[in-house]
């Protein structure tokens, strides 16, 4: 019974997507579990590049059931955008199912985004804007909509009615805007009911089934660890949980049913919109790994923050989730460099500590410790064998593995498909 979660072990964009798609080709079913489209997984396979919001990574193997779980929150217009984008360059999507639990993203959700962030200012948190922190509100708070509402439309009118009396007066006295028309969203979303109708079902029955199988089940995390709401830079975090914990609450599968939690890390650091990074390398450094990499957001296309590994994070992020390995990306960024440097403690106010604070404004006061490992010179972008890795490239592996306390098992060194080597098991100290 070997279901896998996969989940971000930084801030998100570690590259999990990419990471799927590689490994999918072992998988019988992929589910997303969390978030919504703040999320973009970027893949570069034989069909082209492709930047997935809600659709899991698997969806490129025609044999692979895709699921978008109960713990996601769907962007109707979103999802079809996608599906029909996937299909324009012969991507099948028959295998596609969203669960009927899964909430809805309402155009009240994105627009109350938007103008909440006006409102927070200079405190804003840098949000992706697509209504994810208000659905997640609604869903708590009872008030959401699922996606399972849209297949009856006398339900669905009289509870989106119900909600948009409190949501337009929202709107109109908090914030000085104008009503939203619930006539206008009704029919809008009745017509996304209509498209979406096949692939909507109750996806309890076929994830129990695939495991009862023996099959095997890649859970797909969205964001990282140090997002997540309880355990991340609070309040700069998103509003669901990218934690393996999650992954049993946004599929329906109990814990004891997750075999193996994948960490997935960049090889370096980096954040998108507001909040603590004490990492962050806001000098020449800093912008050359930000133009070699990309590092520009998915969904937004924001510069992303960037800076040396953190092994403090990593080490709670490694904890918060349970890790049994981790896969390693953009290794090859560090070509050419002649020098990296991890984060292996903090001194806040002067008292050093190896500990993840929990309070924002302790985070912000973090001043990173660094150790200083030797660089290497050789491309390694070709590279399909650990042993042929330049050996400060294994080093560095080997360094974090150590900091980490957990052992790397994959080593990412480009964007396609194939650029991911297996590392052999090799003893390791947990520190
Ligand atoms: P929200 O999830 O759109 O509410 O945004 C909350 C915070 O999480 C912001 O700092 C976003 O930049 C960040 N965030 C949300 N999704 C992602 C992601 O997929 N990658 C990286 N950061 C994200």
């Amino acid at each position: 019974m070997p279901v896998l979660a996969l989940v971000g072990g930084q801030w998100g964009d570690e590259g999990k997507g990419k990471v799927i798609d590689s490994l999918a080709a072992n998988a019988n079913m992929v589910v997303r579990y969390a978030g919504g489209d703040n999320a973009g997984h970027t893949t570069v396979n034989p069909y082209g590049t492709f930047r997935l919001h809600l659709i899991p990574s698997g969806i490129f193997y025609p044999d692979v059931r895709c699921v978008i779980g109960n713990g996601v929150v769907v962007n109707p217009a979103v999802l079809l955008r996608e599906i029909a984008e996937l299909r324009q360059h012969g991507v099948e999507t028959h295998n596609l199912v969203v669960s009927d639990r899964a909430h809805l993203i309402m155009p009240y959700h994105t627009l109350l985004d938007k103008l909440e962030e006006q409102r927070r200012g200079p405190g804003a948190i840098g949000t992706t804007q697509r209504g994810i922190g208000p659905a997640f509100v609604d869903k708590v708070a009872r008030t959401g909509l699922r996606v399972g509402d849209l297949l009856d439309g006398a339900v669905f009118r009289r509870r989106l009615e119900s909600t948009m009396e409190q949501k337009n007066a929202l709107l109109t006295s908090l914030y000085a805007h104008s009503p939203l028309s619930v006539d206008d969203v009704y029919s809008q979303y009745m017509d996304y009911g209509a498209q979406l109708h096949a692939h909507i079902a109750d996806t309890l029955p076929l994830i129990h089934d695939a495991m009862q199988r023996g099959d095997t089940i890649m859970m797909e995390g969205a964001q990282g660890a140090l997002l997540d709401t309880d355990f991340g830079t609070y309040p700069y975090v998103t509003s669901s949980s990218p934690l393996a914990a999650s992954a049993a609450l946004g599929s329906g599968i109990g814990p004891t049913c997750i075999d193996r939690v994948i960490g997935v890390f960049k090889a370096y650091a980096t954040r998108v919109g507001s909040g603590p990074m004490p990492t962050e390398l806001k000098d020449d450094t800093g912008e050359f790994i930000r133009e070699k990499a990309g590092e520009y957001g998915a969904t937004t296309g924001r510069p992303r923050r960037c800076g040396w590994f953190d092994s403090v994070a990593g080490k709670f992020s490694v904890r918060i989730n349970g890790m049994t390995e981790a896969v390693l990306t953009h290794l090859d960024i560090f070509d050419g460099f002649e020098s990296v440097k991890i984060c292996t403690g903090y001194r806040i106010d002067g008292v050093l500590t190896t500990e993840f604070p929990t309070m924002v404004e302790m985070v912000e006061r973090c001043q990173p410790v660094y150790e200083e490992l030797p660089g290497w010179s050789e491309c390694t972008e070709h590279i399909s064998h650990f042993s042929q890795l330049p050996t400060n490239a294994r080093g560095y592996v080997d360094a974090l593995s150590s900091l980490l306390g957990c052992r790397v098992s994959f080593v990412s060194l480009g964007p396609r498909r194939e650029q991911i080597i297996a590392v052999a098991p090799s003893p390791f100290t947990h520190s």
